[in-house]
């Protein structure tokens, strides 16, 4: 029986979507089998992220209509084996609701180590389905004022659906830029204003929207890939310590 984690932020283009696709291979390539749920009904990103655009004919609407079987709408990840994708509806209407949602998890779930539930902006029905279905949340953020108190926020909003185990990941670190925006005296004061515990700190790393653009996975060895590998391994209980900061 696998774990459904939702990647969520409240805030729109913080990196939900790298988070989903990074962790999901990172996690792959530790042997686990690996499905990414698209809950960003009519803005999808993770079947261009992955590479799987073109093939791409049913999603997970199709799947509740029934004008597919599950199996049809499962698509595999062409550069990293035990990675899929469940797309998302290209309609924003074809939302998935939060019984739905909870009902589809349950028919996937045995199949899978990890199910990663890529959440929408903002905190409506995509972000409330993702959240009933899940077991356990990443909220990421990038640390600036603004997403902070949307992190703080949305961990209210997931304690109301009944997730209560909660991580934070700070995305698209810079130690220069951090030190002189000055809002925030060191990370510490990020955490604390956000109330969720830190579990991964993710640099900016140039070489990931590139990458993504064209559907291509990240060099093992650049600073993206490396911060989710370790936070895959921290999310399956390993003690691995927060890389250097001043390298970020
Ligand atoms: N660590 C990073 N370093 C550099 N660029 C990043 C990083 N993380 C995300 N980005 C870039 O930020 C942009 C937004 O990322 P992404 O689409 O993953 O955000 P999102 O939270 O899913 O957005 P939305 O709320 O619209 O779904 C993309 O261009 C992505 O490549
Ligand atoms: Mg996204």
């Amino acid at each position: 029986m696998g774990v459904v984690t939702c990647i969520t932020s409240g805030k729109g283009g913080v990196g939900k979507s790298s988070l989903c696709a990074g962790l999901g291979a990172a996690l792959a390539k530790r042997g686990r089998r690996v499905l990414l749920i698209d809950g960003d009904a009519g803005l999808p990103a993770l079947d261009l992220f992955l590479s799987c655009a073109e093939e791409r004919v049913y999603d997970i609407a199709d799947v509740v209509a029934g004008r597919a079987a599950v199996k049809d709408a499962l698509y595999p990840c062409p550069w990293e084996e035990r990675l899929w994708l469940l797309p998302a509806p290209s309609q924003e209407k074809d939302c998935i609701s939060p019984l739905v949602m909870r009902q589809v998890m349950d028919l996937l779930i045995p199949y899978y180590d990890h199910i990663l539930i890529d959440c929408p902006a903002g905190l409506g029905t995509g972000f409330r389905s993702a959240a009933s279905a899940a077991q356990r949340a990443l909220v990421v953020a990038t640390p600036d004022p603004v997403c902070i108190r949307a992190s703080a926020k949305t961990r209210l909003e997931l304690e109301l659906a009944g997730v209560s185990q909660q991580r934070l990941v700070i995305n698209r670190f810079h130690a220069e830029s951090f030190r002189s925006q000055k809002v925030f005296s060191d990370l510490d004061a990020v955490i604390d204003t956000a109330g969720i515990r830190l579990i991964a700190v993710i640099p900016e790393d140039p070489e990931l929207p590139l990458r993504e653009a064209s559907g291509l996975p990240l060099p093992l060895h650049s600073k993206a890939a490396m911060a989710f590998a370790r936070l895959a391994a921290r999310l399956e209980g390993e003690q691995i310590p927060l890389a250097s900061l001043h390298k970020f």
